[in-house]
């Protein structure tokens, strides 16, 4: 559904930052947020809802919807639109309800 422009296809090839998404290598662009390298990888749904487990995926990219919770380094409901990709950030797919801590 979503791919890179040829430009930033390069940018991702020449100076990949290589994170982990639930287990699987995968290669982004330096400055790249979490949902941008997301949505390039192939991903579409990032985690389920707690309700009806509906897989939910990034939505508006600014901070508003909370549509693109996942779990970064063991931390439940980092908002993947707001946080850069880091050199082996390990990004996992929420799945129902978190533990409040
Ligand atoms: S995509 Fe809406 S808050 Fe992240």
């Amino acid at each position: 559904m979503f791919k890179r422009l040829a430009e930033a296809e390069r940018q991702a090839v020449d100076a990949p930052v290589r994170i982990t998404v639930d287990g699987l290598d995968v290669a982004c662009r330096a400055g790249d947020s979490v949902a941008a390298a997301l949505f390039a990888s192939g991903r579409d749904a990032c985690r389920d809802t707690v309700v009806n487990e509906v897989p939910r995926g990034p939505y508006c990219m600014m901070g508003v919807c909370y549509d693109c919770l996942v779990t970064i380094d063991g931390r439940p409901n980092r908002q993947a639109c707001m946080t850069q990709v880091e050199q082996g950030m390990n990004v996992e797919r929420q799945h129902g309800a978190r533990e409040v801590r």
